[in-house]
């Protein structure tokens, strides 16, 4: 993902959406002032990352493998960002998107193993300048359609020329198979127009291949521990 690219205001869906000059012009409005805010949502992805190139750095060193496969990050557009706060009915201001969106900036980690996943999380939680804001666990708890992944909502300080500032980002921790299985649900879902029946039909497939992806997971972690512990 390209973050440094200048972002285009997309005046057709826009529009459409809406509906009048006066909409428009509130969003302009909201969107010539996020620069700064977006840029602070960046650095804080930056510092994000850092910490777990370094605790995947670290643990390579002691044990010989990387619990990352990969590292994803992603910015929402300021576009979206007003849709959210409209659909929310709440203020159109940039304080008002800090204090009540928690998902404009996100980091994705994906792990080998679930075990990596919860030691990961474990470690980000204990460094001092990090707080828990939320942790949602659909990997002990998945979501009725299937979906796994840890989610905590973590706010970080950035440190910036004359201040230091605290920026909360969404960080999504997942096996592959977890990945796997989003990736292809997501696709899925916005698909052309589906009839119910095929909705129906479709939805109780991607459960059993949810329930499949986690028997894969507890079964390599398996395989992993009687390796680790020959
Ligand atoms: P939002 O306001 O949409 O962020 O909802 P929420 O605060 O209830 O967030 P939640 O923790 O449930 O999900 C946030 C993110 O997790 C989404 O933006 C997706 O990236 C991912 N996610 C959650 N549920 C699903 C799902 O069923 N399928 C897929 N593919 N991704 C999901
Ligand atoms: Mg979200």
């Amino acid at each position: 993902m390209d973050n440094s690219a200048p972002l285009k205001i997309q005046r057709d869906p826009l529009a459409s959406l809406m509906g009048d000059a006066a909409s428009m012009q509130s969003f302009q409005e909201f969107y010539a002032s996020t620069n700064d805010l977006m840029s602070c949502y960046r650095c804080a992805i930056m510092e994000i990352e850092t910490k777990f190139r370094v605790l995947d750095e670290r643990f390579s060193l002691v044990h010989d493998r990387n619990p990352i496969d990969n590292i994803q990050s992603r910015l929402k557009k300021p576009q979206s960002i007003y849709e959210k706060l409209m659909r929310k009915q709440l203020p159109i201001t940039i304080k008002s998107v800090e204090n009540n969106l928690f998902d404009v900036a996100g980091v994705r980690v994906v792990c080998s193993f679930v075990d990596d996943i919860y030691m990961l999380a474990d470690c980000l939680l204990q460094q001092d300048d990090i707080t828990l804001i939320k942790r949602k666990d659909y990997i002990q708890n998945p979501k009725e359609n299937g979906y796994r992944s840890l989610h905590l909502i973590v706010e970080v300080p950035i440190f910036l020329q004359n201040e230091k500032k605290l920026m909360k980002v969404e960080v999504q921790l997942r096996t592959i198979a977890m990945e796997f299985w989003a990736n292809l649900e997501h696709q899925l879902r916005y698909k052309k127009e589906l009839s119910p029946q095929i909705i129906a039909q479709t939805s109780e497939r991607l459960q059993e291949c949810a329930r499949l992806s986690s028997v894969l997971d507890s079964q390599m972690q398996d395989i992993k521990d009687m390796i680790e512990n020959a």
